[in-house]
């Protein structure tokens, strides 16, 4: 059975495959995911269509905005996982990035925390609109 949500998009795990919306996750599709503009929904307040715990659709009710920096992990685990190349994509890509020593989510990187949400995304390197 379908349901209709509203509320406020609070971040995306697992690479994007999972939004975060209160207490409640979605599963995310591939085309659907491809074709969020996520890093700018965050945050936002929408409208979603979820069938169990599978998103169909959203609809952001407002205006969305994308990030203007981020901080990059520079912990050990994240380096592993391709911290730095992560933050040379982010500088190409226009953002202001600093790096910093550690997010605390060390297992789950290469993690950056976007700013002025502060939403950390997980393993970023799988991330679409970031890889
Ligand atoms: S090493 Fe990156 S979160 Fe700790």
């Amino acid at each position: 059975m379908m349901r209709c949500l509203e509320g406020k998009i609070t971040g995306f795990r697992t690479g994007g495959k999972r939004l975060v919306m209160g207490k409640e996750t979605f599963r995310v599709g591939r085309r659907l995911r491809e074709a969020l503009a996520w890093e700018g929904i965050v945050g936002c307040r929408a409208r979603l269509w979820v069938r169990g715990d599978r998103l169909v659709a959203v609809f952001p009710l407002d205006p969305p905005t994308g990030p203007e920096a981020a901080l990059v992990c520079m912990g050990k685990s994240c380096r592993r996982w391709g911290a730095a190349e992560t933050a040379e994509r982010l500088e190409r890509c226009g953002l202001t990035v600093r790096r910093v020593k550690c997010l605390d989510q060390c297992g789950k990187g290469p993690n950056v925390c976007l700013l002025p949400g502060k939403v950390v995304v997980n393993r970023v390197q799988d991330a679409p609109g970031l890889a």
